[in-house]
């Protein structure tokens, strides 16, 4: 996805290790869509060339304010002014500590310096040893660049280029380009708590089989990546599911109907948003037998009883924080047909705002899908799209819901 179109990134490589990571992010920049130019300093030479990084971003490299390319021979205003963010990556601890005392005697601290901080980003990867992470001059000087307007993106956390093993390290490429993407998209759900439920649910038979269903997760994940990107504090409660969590976003994994139920009511106590994607069974084995249920070689086949689960969306519209409308629920629908008139049906007789419906087997484990919102003014259409670009759009959506419907 061109997540990044539109916007210039001056990629800045200070020295570290780490910068072996900074051609991949360069690559994954302009993937997305952004124009990228890269300045280094002198320490980053030693770790990795020029030559690499103009390749990968198809510009010249920076690196001197010396640099008599520019006609008024002033990079640090040039470059610094065409930017809408400034990526430290790696951000060292010594060019931290620069930072900090606004020195300016090489090109890369002189455009941080010199950047119009209204609308220039100086967003920052730091990169070091663990014990120089730890150190409380490290840590003060990391408060004050984020008190001075910069963004600090956070480190992570393993082995060690130095062979030792802790916190310290640089985000990896993909998480640095989800941080520095989800930096770019609208607060519109600044201080809300979101809680999702996605993927399906398992219903175990015995030890060994259950009863489960094709959801992928990928739309509740997709909802709670763009929940957290708008700037909310997001649970996730994800049944069993092959994904990777969203960056920021709390995971709780379930397996059963019953599981779900119990962690869902619970956090609903503190959410002020509650989307339902989860695509819960509606009914679970009336008994779990606790060893295998064996063949016996007679020939006959089990006969299995179901009892019907709890309606997770409909018990959490009903409780009170719902009805004092302090919690907005959003509900999803997977139809085979005439999806409107059931969407309708559903949202009334679930008793919430918003139901959100789509046609089932043409969004289970695909990477795009169609929405129908419906809400008591009628029926609106989101089209085909990337399933993050719909869940950006639904954010939107509640958003611009909430004011009217809390009034
Ligand atoms: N839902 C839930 N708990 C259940 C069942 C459904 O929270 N036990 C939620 C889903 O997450 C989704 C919505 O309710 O948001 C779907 O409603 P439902 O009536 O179950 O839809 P379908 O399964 O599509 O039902 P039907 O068989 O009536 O079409």
């Amino acid at each position: 996805m061109q997540d990044l179109a539109g916007k210039h990134i001056v990629l800045g490589l200070t020295g570290g290790i780490a910068c072996y990571k900074s051609a991949e992010l360069c690559r994954l920049f302009v993937k997305a869509g952004a124009t990228v130019q890269v300045v280094m300093t002198e320490a980053a030479e030693e770790f990795i060339t020029p030559v690499t990084m103009q390749a990968l971003s198809g510009r010249t490299v920076y690196t001197s304010q010396w640099d008599t390319r520019e006609p008024n021979n002033m990079p640090h205003i040039n470059l610094s002014r065409e930017a809408d963010a400034i990526v430290l990556a790696p951000c060292s601890a010594d060019f931290i500590a620069r930072l900090v005392q606004g020195r300016a005697d090489d090109l890369l601290s002189l455009m941080c310096l010199a950047r119009p901080m209204d609308r220039v980003a100086l967003l920052i990867a730091p990169a070091m040893n663990r014990e120089m992470w730890a150190h409380p001059a490290t840590q003060r000087n990391l408060m004050q660049v984020a008190a001075d307007g910069a963004t600090v993106l956070g480190v992570g956390s393993g082995w060690q280029a130095c062979g030792e093993t802790g916190d310290g390290r640089m985000l990896e490429p993909a998480q640095l380009l989800e941080d520095i993407t989800a930096f770019f998209q609208p607060k519109l759900l600044a201080g809300q708590k979101v809680l999702v439920t996605a993927g399906p649910t398992f219903e175990a038979l015995d030890p060994i089989r259950g009863i489960t269903n094709h959801s992928s997760g990928k739309m509740g994940f997709a909802i709670a990546r763009a929940a957290r990107e708008a700037g909310a504090e997001v649970t996730l409660v994800a049944g069993p599911v092959h994904l990777p969590t969203p960056r920021g976003v709390t995971r709780v994994d379930v397996l059963s109907a019953q599981d779900m139920l119990e962690v869902t009511t619970h956090a609903a106590q503190s959410a002020s948003i509650f989307v339902a994607t989860a695509a819960v069974a509606d009914w679970r084995p009336a008994t779990q037998s606790d060893q295998k249920i064996k063949k016996d070689g007679s020939g006959k086949t089990p006969v299995l009883e179901f009892v019907e689960n709890a309606d997770i969306l409909l018990s959490v519209a009903k409780s009170e924080r719902a009805q004092a409308r302090k919690l907005f629920c959003v509900g999803f629908a997977a139809e085979s047909e005439n999806l409107a008139e059931h969407a309708k049906a559903k949202r009334e007789r679930k008793g919430i705002p918003l139901l959100v419906g789509n046609i089932g087997p043409l969004t289970f484990g695909q990477d795009d899908n169609a929405l129908l919102l419906v809400d008591a003014k009628g029926v609106r259409e989101l089209p085909r799209a990337p399933k993050l670009t719909l869940a950006r759009e639904l954010m939107a959506e509640i958003a611009a819901r909430l004011p009217d419907w809390r009034a």
